[in-house]
Formats: structure tokens, sequence, C-alpha cells
């Protein structure tokens, strides 16, 4: 079994389904309103540890009650939350979702989740060192990012940055990370208006720019190469990044190649849309391996 650390979010998604979103100022009927788990972070380690790794998450909850369903819910998932301490004086981070004309909008409310802060993740400094991978994700402060980014450079650990939602990023963290994640939208905030194929080659068996029904696009060190998607009728996409990042960290950990890892995770973030909810519909390793 592989050790996967999660540094990120845990939330509580908030989704209403209708046929189409609100213009400002207007009100809809909707058709339909849920809590489920959710988080980058949380769907992250719960991803993965569906998958068979052994995942310990380190992050924040509120003191309420989506606080404790989140702890719940992960300790249900086999995540270890040990480092998952609540907050007295915020509230459980929320996301409200819109699911509308086949896509998903996101408001995201931070809550606890500000204060997984570098000074909280040096309590878990043993964990992080017993890391085969670390996973962070950007619903946590910068400067947490930045703390993983010199952690790792000091005890050679290898870390995946999946850079959502999308924020500039320095590039000590870019240097730092030993794989970066991007869909389009997060490369564009990233690195501008440069040419992509010149970035990626800049960045060989590193930076992995997630095109949804495209695939994945990398540099291999000779050529660019696309690690196409799988196609499936889709329910819900909340979540499908969550599952391929995790999915892709744990095959890369147990030593498959980058192209190998890839077209499992697209496997798994292919089977996870089949479903509701952004952790409904995550598949175990037999059902991601059935399915090839
Ligand atoms: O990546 C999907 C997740 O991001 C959702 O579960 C929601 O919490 C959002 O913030
Ligand atoms: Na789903």
């Amino acid at each position: 079994m592989v050790n996967i650390v999660v540094v990120g979010s845990s939330s509580m998604d908030l989704v209403v389904t209708a046929d189409k979103r609100p213009k400002a100022g207007e009100t809809l009927i909707g058709e339909s309103f849920q809590t489920v788990p959710g988080g980058k972070g949380a769907n992250q380690a719960v991803a993965a540890a569906r998958l068979g790794a052994n995942v310990s998450m380190i992050g924040r909850v509120g003191k309420d009650a989506f606080g404790k369903e989140i702890l719940d819910n992960l300790k249900k998932n086999g995540v270890s939350v040990n480092h998952v301490e609540p907050v007295p004086h915020l509230s459980s981070g929320t996301a409200h979702i819109t699911l509308a004309e086949g896509d998903n909008s996101i408001i995201f409310v931070k809550g606890a989740n500000d204060e997984v802060t570098p000074s909280y993740l040096e309590k878990a400094d043993s964990i992080l060192k017993e890391a085969d991978m670390i996973m962070v994700q950007q619903e946590i402060p910068e400067e947490t990012v930045e703390y993983i980014a010199d952690f790792c450079n000091q005890f050679n650990k290898k870390w995946l940055l999946n850079p959502a939602p999308a924020r500039k990023i320095s590039d000590n963290v870019i240097e730092s990370a030993t794989y970066l994640t991007p869909n389009e939208h997060e490369f564009t905030v990233m690195f501008g208006e440069e040419n992509r194929s010149e970035v990626l080659a800049r960045y060989p068996n590193k930076l992995l720019i997630t095109e949804g029904k495209n695939g994945v696009r990398y540099f291999n060190g000779e050529c660019e190469e696309v690690v196409p998607s799988f196609v499936v009728e889709a329910v819900d996409t909340t979540g499908a990044g969550d599952t391929f990042n995790a999915a892709f960290a744990v095959a890369v950990a147990e030593g498959k190649t980058i192209k190998e890892a890839l077209r499992f995770a697209n496997r798994a973030a292919s089977i996870s849309i089949t479903k509701f909810g952004a952790q409904g519909g995550m598949p175990t390793r037999e059902e991601v391996e059935g399915n090839f």
C-alpha cells in the first residue's frame, strides 16, 4: 500500500439542480436540493482511499454539524483524520453548487479551511515525512502551498499540486512540484498567453494539462503526447478532477509510468461522473481495473 497525504480543503457541498441558472436579479424555481460531502482535498483523499491507498488528511473543519458529517464521512471511507481538527470560531467550508444545463457552477466559501496554515502543518511533520506522495490543491492559503514546496525540497518528497481553483502561482512552487495538473483555464491563469507547447516542453513529465473530453496533454521528454479520456454519459462532473488527481497520484506512487497512470486516472474520472455528487461514483480499484 502506498502512503498518500492530502493537505487540503474539506467542505459540505450544497447542491441545487435546476433547468437553468438565474440571471442577476432573477428568481427561478429549482428542482432539488441535497447536501453531500465535498471539498477538493477531502474528495481527493476519499478517491485515493477507495483505490486502495493508505490515506491521511491534513485539514480543518468547523465546530458545527457539517464538520461532524465531514469527519464521519472521511472515517467511513477509511481516511485517517488525526490531523483534521475543528476550528472553534469558524464554520465548515461550504461549496454552493448549481447543476444546470449539463454543467456545474460553484461558489466556494473557505470557512475553517483558511486555518490550514503553515504552523498547523508543522504539527503534522512526521506524517508528511512518511508520505510516498503529498497532494495539494488551492482551496487553502497560498502560504501553505509555499510551505509544502519548501518542505518537499528539503526532505526530497514527491508532491502533486492540483492548481484548482485557479490562481497565479510562484516559480518556487512550480519548480518544486513533482506534478502540476492544471486544466486549460488554470493553465492560462498560471502561464498567461505563453505558447502552450513551449511551456509543456519546459516541464517534461511534470506539467499535465487536463483537457476534459480531449484527454491529458504533456511533454514526455521527446514529444507532446495526449492520453485520451474515456467517453461516458455524464450525470455530474463535479469531483471528476479530484478523482483524476487521486488516481494519478496513487498509480505513480505505486510505480506505474506516467502514461499508464494517466490512463488509469482517466478511467477512474470517467466512472466518477456517472453518478451524482463529487464523491458519488468515485470508483474502487476493482471498478477501474474491470473497465479498461
Ligand atoms: O472539485 C470539486 C469540489 O470543489 C466540490 O466538491 C466542491 O467542494 C468544490 O469546492
Ligand atoms: Na460523481
